[in-house]
């Protein structure tokens, strides 16, 4: 059988998502704020903020500059202000630290404030097809199913299960288009209800469909 990888690229030319504005082009910058905005917020939401943040805000330098209450006014309706908090510390930070441009060493952006493992992950991923890994809520879910990680990923141990996974079945090019991938996969295909298996590019071997018990992953919380 074609890799895992391979099944969900040749999916991901059919059928994912090529024209969301943070695609063209992946910037650092944009590919960043694109994901602190997703991380809580649907993508149709996202998008006309997008535009407004970025005609108002077209690169780090001005946002850095920005007083706090500009970028928390365009934040105005996404919700989760921290993540505004965050996003203008974190330029000032790229500015002050990293000389004003945005840095793609792992650990330097998995350092910057609100930015965890996935997120660093995703924009590194995006912006310069470093071999990272993510694991956002969609992709945990395509993940447990496909290789029948049991228990709630709040659990460290199956955090530790999904993450090894994840990396495992990384490609080793177009690593932009497969984190796209992966997370349209999830959305649209391996949806929480529902989803929709006989579109899916890797049921052949998804365990969880082999063995119809493809709600029960991810685990629920322990009561
Ligand atoms: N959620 C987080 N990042 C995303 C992306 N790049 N596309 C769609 N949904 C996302």
């Amino acid at each position: 059988m074609t890799s895992f990888s391979a099944r969900v690229l040749s999916w991901f030319d059919l059928h994912g998502r090529h024209d969301l504005p943070w695609q063209h082009p992946r910037s650092p910058y944009r590919v960043w704020l694109s994901e602190v905005m997703l991380q809580q917020t649907q993508v149709t939401t996202v998008i006309p903020y997008f535009a407004r943040f970025l005609q108002r805000f077209p690169d780090l330098a001005s946002l850095a500059a920005a007083p706090l209450d500009e970028v928390l006014a365009l934040w105005a309706g996404l919700g989760y202000y921290a993540r505004a908090r965050n996003l203008h510390r974190c330029a000032q930070t790229i500015v002050s630290e990293h000389g004003g441009e945005f840095p793609s060493d792992f650990e330097a952006v998995a350092a910057l404030p609100g930015i965890g493992r996935s997120t660093a992950g995703a924009i590194l991923a995006q912006a310069h097809g470093q071999r990272l890994a993510i694991l956002d809520g969609n992709v945990r879910r395509v993940l447990a199913r496909h290789a029948a990680i049991g228990g709630w990923p709040g659990l460290p141990a199956v955090q530790k299960q999904l993450w090894r996974e994840a990396e495992r079945l990384l490609p080793h090019k177009r690593l932009a288009d497969y984190t796209q991938a992966l997370m349209d996969l999830g959305a649209s295909v391996c949806t929480a209800r529902a989803p929709k298996c006989t579109r899916c590019p890797v049921s052949d071997d998804c365990k969880a469909r082999k063995a119809d018990n493809i709600a029960e992953y991810p685990g629920a919380k322990p009561k």
